[in-house]
């Protein structure tokens, strides 16, 4: 059984591969309408379910045309048209959907209904984002800064910002990936011990600071994300810390003059970042996004196929 719940339960051979994947698939795409189906409908006859718990456009939208170009179905499921949203079990959720679809893709809050739901499950589990973490949008991210930059293990990435979801995906990223991460959010929002020591004990380069411009200095790349996170709800407390850390123009130029901006969005224009950066010439968030395509094609494709 080959679940995809965080990029940290992966070696790094597999993840190079799914990268390498990925860039394929894409590649035999390039001028190809999105409404055709791949060579060899690599995942005919196969159903993923998809279970939200929270909004999302580009995750819900990219796994239903990554489905669709392998020759697949999906179903779309919200947790208020399930019983889970009733009270049914994560286990039973697991066993009843293991009878019906091929693989399962959740996006949920609390990291611990993910782990449920893949040991109940006799099919794939695939992680959309928990309160933890976003593995499949960090590596969209990685594919996206190797196009851009090259050689991962040279580079360095530089996070201005809430330690949230999906820079814990970034750590795990930096110790599997090797490029140095540097992180920048106010004390009450840095990474926890226990990732940061994940992080150590994985041989990442990582450090964590309390000064944007000290992360940015000579970055390849700088990466933002939203203040309040779908599971925050204390608004005015984060904005007052997070202010310090909008990514503008100013600590653009602290970076190396080619560095490339990132966010998974979506983007708050004039709250994390300013709409000079997000819109202008550094920034490739729409690549990240169309990188969700091709990367969960290779992650769906490893899951129910290799
Ligand atoms: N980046 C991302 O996962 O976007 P959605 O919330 O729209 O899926
Ligand atoms: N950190 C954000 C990511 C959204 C894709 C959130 O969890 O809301």
């Amino acid at each position: 059984m080959k679940h995809f719940l965080d990029i940290s339960d992966l070696e790094r051979a597999e993840l190079v591969g799914l990268l390498g994947d990925a860039a394929h698939l894409k590649q035999a795409r390039a001028g190809r309408s999105q409404g055709t189906t791949d060579d060899g409908a690599p995942l005919a006859g196969h159903v993923l379910a998809m279970i939200f718990e929270k909004p999302s456009t580009r995750t819900r939208v990219s796994f239903d045309v990554a489905m669709r170009q392998l020759g697949g179905e999906t179903l779309v499921l919200s947790s208020d048209d399930l019983q889970l949203g009733r009270g049914e079990s994560v286990a039973d959720t697991a066993r009843v959907l293991s009878r019906f679809v091929d693989a399962v893709m959740i996006r949920t809050f609390e990291p611990e209904k993910l782990i449920e739901l893949a040991e109940h499950s006799s099919v794939p589990v695939i992680n959309g984002l928990t309160d933890a973490s976003h593995p499949c949008q960090v590596l969209a991210d990685v594919m996206t800064l190797q196009e851009h930059k090259g050689a991962l293990d040279r580079l360095s990435v530089a996070w201005s910002g809430d330690s949230n979801n999906v820079t814990q995906s970034w750590i795990h990223a930096a110790a599997r990936f090797g490029f140095e991460l540097r992180i920048a959010s106010p004390q009450p929002l840095q990474p926890g011990p226990d990732i940061l020591a994940w992080g150590a004990r994985n041989g990442a380069r990582i450090t964590v600071t309390e000064e944007p411009q000290t992360a940015v200095r000579d970055a390849d790349c700088v990466v933002t994300d939203t203040w309040l996170s779908m599971n925050h709800s204390d608004e005015s407390s984060r904005h007052n810390l997070l202010r310090p850390y909008q990514v503008d123009t100013a600590l653009m130029a602290c970076a190396r003059p080619d560095a490339i901006f990132m966010h998974c969005l979506p983007a708050h224009r004039g709250e994390e970042v300013t709409g000079e950066v997000i819109d202008g010439p550094q920034s490739v968030v729409f690549d990240e996004v169309e990188n969700r395509l091709h990367v969960q094609k290779s992650v769906l494709t490893w899951c129910l196929k290799d």
